[in-house]
């Protein structure tokens, strides 16, 4: 385990335009009522044409620079996660590299779906034990909205768009809030449960008459559901036992924000109250990567988590993807 690795700043971006229940009643056959008992969510953002997911991740890496003090070029590598970047090239960790003038670095984009910001994550606290000196953007940052089917009420009204970033920092210029550890797992034999396949090489050819349903979520919700709720609480209360605690020891649970439901199952099988849960799910809705860091820097700003605190973040998604991370403030 490497405990040398630290966060220095956080940062959040969201869209301009927020959207109610109300508001998607217009668009598809689905009532307030529904998407409030079914999910939990209220409201949610929609980017405009102007806010592709790079922009959205501009302002939040330049938020995360600004709460850490810090100048972008003091950056060593970037780290983005998304699954609706701005193109399939250049990524948007290079777009964002070049948003923030600092050619040179390394910078890539990391497909985890929801679990992008964790993935981004245990990729910095690899890269700090290897280079003690880094700085490293990590940022999860979605436009979710450009892949989603509005003719499917079952998931355009779970979705939205925002950005969240993180700087991370190795044993050479530690920081406040340390990572202590982090765990990742993946599962492609239930990939088939939450697919994007349209614009991927196997879904030739590309003709603009082939852009139908593929090309958005598609989604089996409860089969969904079910793996969300066993894999963010089995890898947590791994990653809980591993570093020697009991759930009750966790200050605050950040979980990704997919589902008020999903994260009530979590809390339950996790035997905790959900008052040890942090939960944005209401105004944001699922943003998939971008969900967790959003959560986290919203969390701290809104003073849920004051120094001494354990805090432990867990996301799920796409591919299937899932993690947890240990942070102590
Ligand atoms: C999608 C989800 C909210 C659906 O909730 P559910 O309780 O499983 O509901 P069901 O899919 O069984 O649908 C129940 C009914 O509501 C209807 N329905 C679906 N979406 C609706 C909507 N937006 N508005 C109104 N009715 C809707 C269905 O057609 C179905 O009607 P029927 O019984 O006449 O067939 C839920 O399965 C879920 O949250 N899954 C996980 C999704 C997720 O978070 N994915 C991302 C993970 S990273």
């Amino acid at each position: 385990m490497n405990s040398g690795c630290s966060i220095v700043g956080l940062g959040l971006h969201l869209p301009r335009t927020c959207v109610t229940n109300a508001e998607l009643e217009r668009i598809v056959e689905t009532s307030d009522e529904w998407i409030r008992t079914r999910s939990g969510i209220t409201t949610r953002y929609f980017a405009q044409p102007d806010e592709t997911c790079s922009v959205l991740a501009y302002h939040a890496a330049t938020a995360a620079l600004r709460d850490a003090g810090m100048s972008a070029h003091e950056l060593t590598h970037i780290f983005v996660g998304t699954f609706s970047g701005d193109y399939n090239l250049p990524t948007t960790a290079c777009l964002l590299q070049n948003m923030l003038g600092i050619a040179g670095i390394p910078a890539v984009d990391l497909a985890a779906a929801c679990t992008g910001f964790l993935y981004g994550l245990e990729s910095a606290r690899a890269f700090t034990s290897l280079y003690p000196e880094a700085r490293i953007l990590v940022v999860g940052s979605e436009v979710t909205t450009s892949r989603i089917n509005f003719e499917d009420r079952t998931t355009c009204v779970l979705f939205g768009d925002g950005a969240g970033a993180a700087i991370a920092t190795g044993q050479a210029n530690p920081g406040p809030i340390r990572v202590l550890d982090v765990m990742l797992k993946a599962d492609g034999s239930v990939g088939h449960l939450l697919t994007v396949r349209g614009g991927g090489s196997a879904c030739r050819p590309v003709l603009h008459e082939s852009i139908g349903p593929e090309y958005f979520v598609q989604m089996q919700g409860r089969e969904v559901f079910k793996h969300a709720v066993r894999f963010m609480a089995d890898i947590s209360s791994t990653l809980i036992q591993r570093n020697g605690l009991r759930p009750e020891d966790i200050d605050l649970f950040i979980p990704h924000q997919a589902n008020l439901r999903i994260i009530e199952a979590v809390a339950k099988k996790l035997g905790v109250s959900m008052e040890q849960f942090f939960v944005n799910v209401d105004r944001i809705g699922n943003t998939s990567a971008a969900s967790v860091p959003i959560a986290l820097t919203e969390a701290r700003a809104m003073g849920r988590i004051q120094p001494g605190m354990k805090v432990l973040l867990t996301a799920f998604g796409g591919g299937f993807t899932w993690g947890a991370a240990l942070l102590q403030f």
